[in-house]
């Protein structure tokens, strides 16, 4: 069957960046492109701000998903995409990666005989208490069409039973969402920071996992501040970050830090590319860190990207024991081996034109 019209679910914050490049290859197809938005995510800088700069068409329709209990998003989800797929009729849905957007939406479309194609299939960390885990591999199990970005991810679909031949491409669309604007980066020493280039840490952190036991919040920041008497750290705060330290009084750690709203992508990625390293707990950080050769430092025990974790490139701040003090000591001493290793690591992620690898594979789908 021939496809004329794809529908794309977007709604939060790397769901805009990593469907980007993708939207507008599908676009190039000429074949009739819906934009879904969720809602997931909705304050301006977590959103708009994403659409604007990565060029995303406007939304046909917004859930108005954000906020809330896991089954409040995703029955939210569920149900703006059921009537919206029932009032569209799109040949194919496209959802990306583990959130609870690309979830609920893909649970409304075997209903609708709506085949769903999965991008960024196939990542696990093989923990079940994060809820992106479940997310994943739960999608992984309804999809039709799964687009691994990395070999290792492709086996992990095999092994769980998913045919090869509903397996595509393998590659990320992730270097074409740096392309997008790759030419607008800033030197991030004129950003206003009061930073220099290569001797400041770019910290994020939202995963659950930290941001909502206080213990292990405390324990980060307290790092954190400690680090950064010696070099500044940046950290432009996530909402749910940031009411958790409010919630858990925890202000007093980030006097001697940078501490911000949600940037942009352009200021995103020109803080990594200049950053000594990388603290994160976020998936598409390790990408991009991975893309521009920057050390990163994972608060987390596990991770889905396992090629990353190899000569202090990207190491894990919670594994065995280890503390972020650990692995920065690690990194101080071996530093230009760790760069070293993480510019190697660059392919892992590909090269520019998957996305449109991608987007031809999916408009040329044989659809049952
Ligand atoms: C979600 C994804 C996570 C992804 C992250 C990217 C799930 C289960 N989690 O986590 O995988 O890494 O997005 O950033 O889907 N909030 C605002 N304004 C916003 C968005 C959120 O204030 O624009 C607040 C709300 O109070 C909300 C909380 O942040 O309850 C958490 O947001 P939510 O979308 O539920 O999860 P994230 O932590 O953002
Ligand atoms: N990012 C951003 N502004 C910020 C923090 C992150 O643009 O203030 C970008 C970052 O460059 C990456 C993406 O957001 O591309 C990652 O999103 P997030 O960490 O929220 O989610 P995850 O990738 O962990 O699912």
């Amino acid at each position: 069957m021939k496809i004329n019209k794809i529908a794309v679910v977007v709604g939060t914050r790397p769901t805009f960046i990593e469907l980007a490049p993708i939207i507008h290859e599908l676009q190039k197809t000429g074949i009739e492109t819906l934009i879904y938005h969720t809602g997931q995510h909705y304050d301006n800088e977590m959103s708009s701000v994403f659409l604007d700069q990565l060029q995303i068409p406007q939304p046909h329709e917004n859930f108005n998903a954000g906020g809330g209990t896991f089954s409040e998003q995703i029955s939210t989800i569920l149900t703006g995409c059921e009537n919206l797929l029932e009032k569209d009729k799109p040949d194919l849905l496209v959802v990306e990666g583990d959130t609870n957007t690309a979830f609920g939406s893909a649970l409304a479309a075997p209903g609708k005989q709506t085949p769903i194609v999965h991008v960024e299939a196939g990542c696990r960390s093989f923990d079940k208490s994060l809820p992106e885990e479940v997310n994943r591999v739960l999608i992984s199990h309804i999809a039709d069409v799964h687009f691994p970005p990395t070999p290792n991810c492709r086996k992990n679909l095999l092994n769980e039973g998913i045919r090869e031949e509903a397996i595509g491409f393998v590659g990320h669309p992730i270097v074409d969402a740096v392309n997008l604007v790759k030419n607008k980066l800033h030197d991030s020493s004129k950003l206003g920071f009061d930073i220099e280039r290569g001797k400041y840490y770019y910290v994020t952190i939202h995963r659950n996992f930290n941001t909502d036991n206080p213990s292990r919040l405390e324990h980060i920041l307290h790092e954190l501040s400690k680090m950064a008497e010696t070099k500044p750290i940046v950290f432009p705060v996530h909402p749910r970050t940031r009411s958790r330290i409010q919630q858990f009084k925890l202000e007093k750690y980030l006097k001697n830090i940078k501490v911000i709203q949600p940037v942009d992508y352009v200021t995103s990625l020109s803080l990594t590319k200049d950053a000594y390293a990388v603290i994160s707990d976020s998936g598409g950080l390790t990408k991009e860190s991975c893309i521009f050769g920057v050390p990163y430092v994972s608060l987390r025990p596990n991770t889905e990207w396992i090629e990353t974790l190899t000569g202090y490139a990207n190491q894990l701040a919670f594994e065995k024991g280890n503390t972020i003090r650990d692995c920065i000591d690690r990194l101080d001493r071996n530093y230009d081996a760790a760069r070293k290793t993480m510019r190697s690591l660059q392919v892992l992620f590909g090269r520019t034109g998957l996305s449109a690898t991608i987007a031809k594979q999916i408009s040329e789908w044989e659809v049952a």
